[in-house]
């Protein structure tokens, strides 16, 4: 009987950040052909305006689904799926697995009941964010924080340029609140950058909290839309797209190198 065609699996993320989630994707679906694209011309997400973020989104999914065909997309930007993904629905038969703030599984392990969001402004704007603390906070007290330099810090990391230390600490500090006897025990990463961070993260906080990355959630979401693996092995490298049509840098392309992907292809968009 012939064996069953690897599935295509799109990832799509205003830079980097994603790469966060295709790591854990990747583990579950090794032997799946990998697509990702990276608006990087439009980067970063958390400072455009919803309706111009969801024409753009739209438009560049929209245009990746038409030359990729993919079997599955994954939306592996928190400040794109807390604002598009039900548009993207809407508007595509393929299925989709969004990335949104971890609020539920953060509120249930947090013993303080002291929580924060840390996101891109937009994300933690959203109505979408709020909805997810009004139905899941569990009684928690959970903070919005909205950081406008930490993806930019994460993806200046990946080139080989690491932002200062005082620069990072700066951002994550409105996370750590310690009032009335409770402490902040965990804070969500609401944004696929911060991951990429995470070392960094740790070594700066003021006091050990845990750090809630959604990714493993993600990669068994789609593992149970694309179904166990045919294969342990990578049937091809995976394809990376730049929407500028910038070349990566050398520090950038070793990264990738890092993560199974092949030579970058990149388009202008
Ligand atoms: N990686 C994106 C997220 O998860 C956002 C970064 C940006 O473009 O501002 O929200």
């Amino acid at each position: 009987m012939p064996s069953k065609a690897p599935p295509t699996i799109l990832l799509f993320d205003s830079g980097l950040g994603g790469l966060t989630v295709f790591r854990e994707v990747v583990k579950a679906r090794p032997d799946a052909r990998y697509i990702y694209v990276a608006d990087d011309a439009a980067f970063p997400y958390g400072g455009i305006a919803e309706a111009a973020l969801i024409e753009r989104v739209l438009a560049v999914v929209g245009q990746a689904i038409a030359e990729h065909k993919p079997d599955l997309v994954v939306v592996a930007c928190n400040t794109a799926s807390t604002l598009a993904l039900a548009q993207l629905r809407a508007r595509f038969t393929v299925p989709f697995v969004g990335t949104v703030p971890a609020i539920k599984p953060a509120c249930a392990a947090s013993r303080s009941k002291r929580v924060a969001v840390l996101g891109t402004q937009a994300t933690v704007a959203r109505e979408y964010t709020k909805s997810l603390i009004r139905e899941f906070a569990q009684g928690c007290e959970v903070a919005l924080i909205g950081s406008a330099r930490l993806a930019t810090f994460a993806e200046a990391e990946l080139h080989g340029e690491p932002a200062a230390d005082a620069a990072i600490a700066g951002e994550i500090a409105p996370c750590f609140v310690d009032q009335g006897g409770k402490c902040t025990d965990t804070v969500v990463l609401a944004c696929t950058h911060y991951p990429l961070l995470i070392e960094r993260l740790r070594k700066l906080a003021p006091w050990p909290v845990d750090w809630i990355d959604p990714a493993p959630a993600i990669a068994r979401r789609v593992a149970e839309l694309a179904g166990p693996p045919a294969s342990p092995h990578q049937s091809e490298p995976a394809q990376i797209v730049f929407t500028s049509g910038r070349a990566p840098s050398p520090a950038l392309k070793a990264a990738l190198a890092g993560y199974g992907f092949g030579e970058g292809s990149s388009r202008a968009n």
